[in-house]
C-alpha cells in the first residue's frame, strides 16, 4: 500500500467516525517551547490544557513532524527518521481509553477491502503502563488480545509527555512483530527492532511540571478533562505494509536512494558503511526539503541551524560516498516528486526550494574549504601544545563563523586523533541561544508565559479589529496587565498591557509595524500606546504607559491611532506590494517574498534570488512602480475562500499560515496578494517610490530598501542639492558630472604620481652632496645630516641607502640622516660591510641616537630606524652617533 493511500485511509476512517479533519500545521511550531513540531498533538496542546475551547470534540490529522535528538541513529537502525508523518486521532474530553483502543484495533486489523490496513492480529503486541490495569483489561476483555502478548513497561516507555511542562499521561503502544529474521523473541520489552512500535495511544489526563526529561518530573494535577492523543508513524506502517526492511526503503524514500546511487555510483546493499551513508542522505534530504518547504532557511541559530546541520550532513555523506560535484539539485528534485503527491505546495514552490537548497550547498562547499584549513591549524596547535582536546571556543568559532555543524568538527577532529571539548562548546551555544531567545521574547511579548493572554481570549473572545475603516472609536478594557501581571487596575506611571474588545490599532504582523496612539478612559485617564502585538492569535495587546489617572478593568474608553504614522505605514505597505509584483515580473516567480517590514515612509522587502539584482533591472523595476502610481489604480480588499483566492491568482507569502477565509488586497490590474495589512485607497496617494538599493542578507535571499512619499521626496531633494553644488563647482551640466569628475580624478592621480617622482628625485639629488661631505672619524666615512621636513621614513631610508652606495665599498661607512615628520624627529642609519667588520652596527647606533631624541628604535646591523619626541635634540643625536663611532671603530 502506497504512503499516500495509508494517509487517505487514516483520515477517512476517522472522519467517518465523527472526527474533524485538520490539515497538517507547518513544521514551524506556533509554541514558544518548541523549535519544530515533534508530534501530531502540538497544534492541539491548548485544548488539552484547557487554555482554549476546542472547535470540535474529536479531530484527526496527518501531521508533518521533525525530531532530531536521535539524529546519530539515523541510517544505523531500521526505524529512526528525522522527518516523519504522524497520523493522529484526538479526543478532547470525549471518548477515552476504551474508544481509542477499539478504533485502533479496528483500523489496523480490518481487511484492506473493508478500508483497514489488514494487519494480522496475531502479530500485534501491546504494552501498557505499569499500573494501568484498566487499559490491560480493555485489551484482554473487550478486544481479546491474549495476556501473553500484553506487557507492562515503565515511565520511560509508557508514560508520555512533551519533555517539557504540559499535558501528559500513561500510554499504551501497539507493536508489530516483524519475525525471526529481526531477532530474538520476547515481545517489545525485549526487542524493539523486531517488535517495532507503530502506534502510541496516550491517555492524556495529567499536567506535568518542570523536571528532567521524560522520567523525572512532578505531576501537577489532573487536566480539566480526560483526553486522547494518539500517534501512528506513517513511514513505519508503510515499511510493514510494503514489506521492506527499513524506513528508507519505502516508496517515498527508495527513489532518493536510487538517485544517490546514480550520482555516486555506489550501489545500495553492497556494504554496511555505504548503506548507512545512503540512508542518511535519503532521510536528511527529505527532511531538508520539507523544512525549506515550510519556510525554514539555513542559518546558525534555532530552526535554521537544524536545517543547516541536516543538509550539511547529507552533502558530506554524498562526498564520503565519492560524489565530487554538486548533488543537491537532483536530490531535491526527486524528493519533491516523491512527496508532492501528498504535499502539492512542494511542486508549486519547487523553484524557491531549489534556490534555497542550492545556495546552502554552494555556501557549504566554500565553508568546507575555509573551515577545514582553520580546523587543521587548530588541531596542529593543540597537538603542538601537547594537548589532545580541541578547545570548545574553537568548535564554537567554526560553528558560528563557518557554519560547521559540531558533529562535522567532531568527526574531522577525530580523523586527526583529537577530541573536542563538547561541553565547552555546548555551554557557549547555550549562552548564545539564551541571548537570542530573551531578545525575541522581550520584543514580542515582554514575557514568555502566554496563559494570561489566553485567559483573556477565553473570557472575552478575540479582539475585533475596526482599523480597516476606522481610525478611532469607543471600546472597553477587557484585559489589563501591569508589568506583565494581570491586575484589576493601573495608575499613573505604570507600564501596562491593555486588551480592548474592539480596536482600530493594527497589531504588528505580516511585516507591518504596529500603530501607536492614545487610549482615553471615560474617567479621564490617558494611556500612550507605543506598540501593539498579538502574543496569542486574535488577541491584540496594547503596550504603553499610563500618563494620567487610573485605568481599571471593564472601563469604557475612546481610542485613537496616530493618523500620520498610519498613513505613512499604509503608503509603505502598498508600495511593498507593487515592488513584489514588479520584481516578479522582472525576475520570475523565484523572487518570492521572504519577509518585509513596512514602517512609516519606508520599507524593506526580502525576496529569493540566487544572485545580486543588476542595477539596470532595479532601475526598470523602480520605473515600473512609479508608472503604476501615476495610473491612479484603486486599492481594494476583499475576504474570500482560500480556493477562490488561489483561483484568482493571488500571491501568498510563503511560510505564513492562512485560514479558510482570507483577505485579498488588489491594486487595480497590477497586483493581487493575500494580506491582512492596511493600505492606501489609490496608488496616487503614494506620490513617489524610491528604491535605495539591494543587498544580500543570507544565502539566496536579497533585500531591497526603499522610501515612499514625502520621505522619498526629501531624499531626492537632498541628492538634488548635492548635484547642484557639484554642478556649480565643476561648471557643467548634471549629465556631464560623472565624466567630468572621473576625468578630474584621473588627472589628479597623474599629478600625484608626477609630484611623487619629483620629490623622490629631489631627495636623491641631495645624495651626491651628502656623500661628498663625508667626515672621517678614525678611518670611517661618517655622513650625518638633517634633510628637509616631511621627507617620510621610506624616502629617508632610500636616501640613506643611496648615500651608502656612493661610498667605495672598501672604505668603512656609516650614514646617519635625520628629519622630522609631524613635529617628531626620525632617523635612519646604515652601515656598510667594512664598517660592520669594525664593530659598527646600525641597530646600536640608532638606539643611541633615539635615546638622545627621547624615543626608541632598532633594527638590523646594516640598516635601522628610530624616532623620538624632541626635534631640537637632532644636533645632540648627531654628535652622539659620531661619538659612538669614534669609540667603537
Ligand atoms: N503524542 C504521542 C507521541 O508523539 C502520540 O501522538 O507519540
Amino acid at each position: 500500500m502506497e504512503s499516500a493511500e495509508i494517509r487517505r485511509r487514516w483520515l477517512s476512517f476517522f472522519e467517518e467516525r465523527g472526527h474533524t479533519v485538520v490539515p497538517s500545521a507547518s513544521l514551524i511550531a506556533d509554541d514558544p517551547t518548541l523549535l519544530l513540531v515533534p508530534a501530531g498533538m502540538v497544534p492541539f496542546k491548548p485544548y488539552f490544557l484547557g487554555e482554549a475551547k476546542p472547535p470540535a470534540p474529536r479531530a484527526t490529522s496527518v501531521q508533518k513532524c521533525v525530531r532530531t535528538p536521535d539524529i546519530e541513529e539515523v541510517g544505523k537502525t531500521t526505524r529512526h527518521g528525522t522527518f516523519f508523518q504522524m497520523c493522529g486521532n484526538f479526543s478532547f474530553g470525549d471518548y477515552f481509553k476504551e474508544g481509542a483502543i477499539a478504533y485502533a484495533w479496528e483500523l489496523l486489523t480490518n481487511s484492506v477491502a473493508d478500508g483497514g490496513y489488514g494487519l494480522d492480529p496475531e502479530r500485534l503486541w501491546i504494552t501498557v503502563y505499569l499500573d494501568d490495569d484498566e487499559a490491560e483489561q480493555i485489551w484482554r476483555e473487550k478486544i481479546g488480545v491474549p495476556a501473553e502478548r500484553i506487557q507492562r513497561l515503565g515511565k520511560k516507555d509508557n508514560f508520555w509527555s512533551m519533555g517539557v511542562p504540559g499535558p501528559c499521561g500513561p500510554c499504551s503502544e501497539i507493536n508489530y512483530d516483524r519475525g525471526l529474521e529481526f531477532g530474538v523473541e520476547g515481545g517489545p520489552a525485549v526487542n524493539d527492532e523486531r517488535y517495532v512500535e507503530i502506534w502510541n495511544l496516550v491517555f492524556m489526563q495529567f499536567e506535568r511540571g518542570a523536571g528532567d526529561g521524560k522520567e523525572d518530573f512532578p505531576i501537577l494535577g489532573d487536566l480539566p478533562s480526560r483526553n486522547i492523543d494518539t500517534g501512528l508513524g506513517l513511514e513505519r506502517l508503510a515499511m510493514i505494509l510494503q514489506g521492506v526492511r527499513n524506513l528508507y526503503e519505502i516508496d517515498t524514500s527508495q527513489v532518493v536512494i536510487d538517485k544517490a546511487t546514480e550520482l555516486t555510483g555506489v550501489r545500495y546493499g553492497t556494504g554496511e558503511g555505504s548503506d548507512v551513508a545512503l540512508r542518511v542522505v535519503t532521510d536528511h534530504m527529505r527532511t531538508s526539503v520539507m523544512l525549506i518547504g515550510d519556510g525554514v532557511t539555513p542559518g546558525n541559530e534555532g530552526r535554521g541551524y537544524v536545517l543547516r546541520r541536516i543538509m550539511r550532513r547529507a552533502i558530506r555523506n554524498m562526498r564520503l560516498l565519492g560524489a565530487s560535484g554538486p548533488v543537491v539539485a537532483e536530490l531535491v528534485d526527486v524528493v519533491i516528486n516523491a512527496m508532492g503527491q501528498q504535499y502539492p505546495e512542494l511542486i508549486t514552490d519547487r523553484k524557491r526550494i531549489e534556490t534555497v537548497a542550492l545556495a546552502e550547498e554552494a555556501a557549504f562547499v566554500k565553508t568546507l574549504k575555509a573551515g577545514t584549513n582553520i580546523l587543521d591549524t587548530a588541531v596542529t596547535e593543540t597537538k603542538a601544545a601537547g594537548g589532545q582536546v580541541l578547545a570548545g571556543e574553537k568548535a564554537f568559532l567554526l560553528h558560528d563563523t563557518w557554519g560547521f555543524p559540531i558533529d562535522l568538527t567532531l568527526e574531522m577532529a577525530a580523523e586527526q586523533g583529537v577530541s573536542v571539548d563538547e561541553a565547552g562548546f555546548r555551554r557557549l551555544m547555550k549562552e548564545q541561544r539564551e541571548r537570542a531567545k530573551a531578545d525575541a521574547r522581550a520584543k514580542k511579548t515582554g514575557h514568555a508565559d502566554l496563559s494570561a493572554y489566553r485567559e483573556v481570549a477565553d473570557r472575552a473572545g478575540s479582539t475585533e479589529f475596526t482599523g480597516y475603516t476606522a481610525t478611532e472609536g469607543e471600546s472597553t478594557v477587557v484585559g489589563l496587565l501591569v508589568d506583565g501581571v494581570p491586575s484589576p487596575a493601573a495608575t499613573e506611571g505604570d507600564e501596562v498591557e491593555i486588551v480592548l474588545d474592539r480596536t482600530p490599532f493594527y497589531a504588528e504582523g505580516g511585516g507591518q509595524l504596529a500603530d501607536t496612539g492614545r487610549i482615553r478612559l471615560d474617567s479621564g485617564a490617558v494611556v500612550e500606546v507605543r506598540d501593539v502585538q498579538q502574543p496569542v492569535p486574535g488577541v491584540s495587546v496594547h503596550k504603553g504607559s499610563v500618563q494620567v489617572g487610573e485605568v481599571t478593568l471593564g472601563a469604557a474608553a475612546h481610542v485613537a491611532i496616530d493618523l500620520r504614522r498610519r498613513r505613512a505605514i499604509a503608503r509603505a505597505h502598498s508600495a511593498t506590494h507593487l515592488t513584489h509584483q514588479a520584481l516578479r515580473d522582472a525576475l520570475g516567480p523565484t523572487a518570492a517574498q521572504a519577509g518585509s517590514e513596512n514602517s512609516p515612509g519606508r520599507f524593506r522587502f526580502d525576496f529569493g534570488s540566487p544572485n545580486a539584482v543588476p542595477g539596470t533591472v532595479l532601475t526598470d523595476v523602480e520605473h515600473k512602480i512609479n508608472d503604476v502610481l501615476a495610473r491612479e489604480l484603486d486599492v481594494q480588499a476583499e475576504v474570500m475562500s482560500i480556493d477562490e483566492a488561489k483561483k484568482q491568482g493571488a500571491i501568498a507569502e510563503f511560510g505564513e499560515k492562512y485560514g479558510e477565509r482570507v483577505r485579498v488586497v488588489t491594486i487595480g490590474d497590477f497586483s493581487k496578494e493575500l494580506c491582512g495589512g492596511t493600505h492606501v485607497h489609490n496608488t496616487a496617494q503614494l506620490g513617489l517610490v524610491k528604491l535605495l538599493g539591494e543587498s544580500s542578507i543570507g544565502s539566496g535571499v536579497r533585500r531591497i530598501e526603499a522610501l515612499v512619499g514625502v520621505d522619498a521626496y526629501q531624499f531626492l531633494a537632498r541628492e538634488h542639492m548635492v548635484v547642484a553644488q557639484l554642478q556649480e563647482l565643476v561648471k557643467g551640466r548634471s549629465e556631464e558630472l560623472p565624466e567630468r569628475i572621473s576625468g578630474m580624478l584621473a588627472k589628479l592621480k597623474d599629478a600625484e604620481k608626477e609630484i611623487e617622482k619629483f620629490r623622490a628625485e629631489k631627495v636623491l639629488q641631495a645624495a651626491a652632496g651628502l656623500a661628498a661631505g663625508a667626515k672621517d672619524v678614525r678611518g670611517v666615512a661618517v655622513v650625518t645630516g638633517q634633510v628637509p621636513d616631511g621627507t617620510g621614513a621610506d624616502d629617508l631610508r632610500r636616501l640613506v641607502l643611496d648615500v651608502r652606495g656612493r661610498i667605495p665599498g672598501d672604505r668603512p661607512a656609516v650614514v646617519a640622516l635625520f628629519t622630522t615628520a609631524n613635529g617628531r624627529p626620525l632617523t635612519v642609519i646604515a652601515t656598510n660591510e667594512a664598517a660592520r667588520e669594525r664593530g659598527l652596527k646600525a641597530g646600536e647606533l640608532v638606539r643611541t641616537a633615539a635615546k638622545t631624541l627621547g624615543g626608541g628604535g632598532g633594527g638590523k646591523p646594516d640598516v635601522a630606524q628610530g624616532g623620538g619626541q624632541d626635534p631640537d635634540a637632532i644636533g645632540d643625536a648627531v654628535a652622539a652617533v659620531e661619538r659612538l663611532v669614534g669609540e667603537t671603530a
